[in-house]
């Protein structure tokens, strides 16, 4: 396979640690694969903010554009408002591309303890529409500081936004257990989720192979933390993904391990993976973050590229590691620094 170009966002914080980590984990795994990965790394952060008033140059988006990937670590720094951080590099990057899917896979590892008591083979992908439903910028505020005043905001799903996302989650079932969650609220919200609904099912009939389940989004929340281990893919609305994706992220036992990818499917523009974890002021430069949520986040990237076997490789890499007491870092009650996971997880390649 030709060379493939990785734009490289460290970030704030701790961002930089697991980014490093996880180039240490790409570069050895891509050794073995002899898999051609160029890497050009970008200082676009809360530093920069601060010394040029600006998250990323103006021509940023036409930089990246000529990128495969990009992998990102995290953005934010305490005295540069969240707000700035994020919709000055997130939500530009991941609009700009049509990054319409957000795919967060969740996994209860050996050696990691779930806040519930019996969870264990727990293993399922939340799939969030990431570009429309409720997080539209149509509406408005009217009469303000009056009695009256008001605000409106609309939510936005489309034939083609909802056909896609159900399309990629049906896809993605064909390759796991064959079993798709829709979350709805058809019963409560009367025009947007009938909608959904009738959409995911005529694509479902599409793929008969695949099991489909409509479930309403309390009962589904419900679930999540009862029988979480019944799911396989769960495909939702942007705003019912998000809260579902945190839940499940909850559910798997740390934000340390937990990764993510905004994709753009068609790979037509360059797709972005991150860590679901911040930049974790309160212990960056302490050398103690945990790289796996990282690591985990360039295995999909890796998986998206096209280099499955090397994927596939990582992820055993991270069980043994997530598996022995000694090669864990705090956040799982361990003792070992970021340098001693990486190495571990080095080690630990098939
Ligand atoms: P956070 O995820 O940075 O930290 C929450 C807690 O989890 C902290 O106690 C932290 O030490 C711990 N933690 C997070 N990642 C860890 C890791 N890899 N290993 C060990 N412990 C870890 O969330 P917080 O504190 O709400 O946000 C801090 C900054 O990060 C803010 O500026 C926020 O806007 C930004 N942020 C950025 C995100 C992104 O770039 N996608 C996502 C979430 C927050
Ligand atoms: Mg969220």
């Amino acid at each position: 396979m030709a060379r493939q170009r990785i734009a490289v966002i460290p970030g704030d914080g701790i961002g930089g640690e697991v980014i490093e980590s996880a180039r240490a984990v790409l570069d050895a795994v891509s050794t073995r694969h002899s898999t051609d990965l160029e890497f050009t790394e970008f200082d676009w952060s809360c530093q920069r903010y601060e010394r040029t008033g600006a998250m990323m140059p103006a021509d940023a988006i036409d930089t990246l554009r000529d990128f495969d990937a990009i992998l990102l670590g995290a953005v934010g720094w305490p005295g540069v408002p969240d707000h700035v951080s994020l919709w000055g590099l997130l939500i530009p990057i991941r609009r700009a591309f049509r990054q319409y899917v957000n795919l967060r896979p969740i996994r209860v590892f050996t050696g990691v303890s779930s806040p519930l008591r019996n969870a264990t083979d727990v293993d399922f992908v939340v799939v969030r529409e990431n570009v429309e439903g409720e997080y539209s910028e149509i509406g408005g505020r009217l009469n303000r500081g009056f009695p009256e005043e008001m605000a409106v905001q609309e939510s936005v799903f489309t034939r083609a936004g909802v056909s896609r996302i159900a399309d990629y989650a049906l896809e993605l079932a064909k390759t796991r257990r064959g079993y798709v969650t829709s979350a709805t609220k058809s019963n409560g919200i009367v025009h947007t989720l009938p909608f959904w609904d009738e959409v995911v099912a005529e694509r479902a009939a599409i793929h008969p192979d695949v099991r489909v389940d409509s479930e309403h989004i309390d009962a589904l929340a419900a679930k999540f933390v009862l029988q979480p281990e019944r799911f396989d893919v769960v495909v939702g609305s942007n705003l019912f993904g998000d809260i579902l994706s945190d839940l499940a992220a909850a559910v798997a036992g740390s934000i340390g391990i937990a990764p993510s990818a905004n994709l753009d499917p068609t790979k037509h523009y360059p797709s972005m993976f991150e860590p679901v974890h911040g930049s974790a002021p309160d212990i960056a430069g302490k050398g103690i973050a945990n790289p796996v949520g990282a690591v985990w986040s360039a295995a999909m990237m890796l998986e998206h590229l096209g280099h499955t076997s090397a994927a596939d490789d990582v992820l055993v890499a991270m069980e043994a590691t997530l598996a022995n007491a000694d090669t864990r870092t705090a956040d799982l009650g361990g003792h070992a620094s970021t340098t001693e996971v990486t190495d571990a997880l080095i080690a630990a390649l098939p």
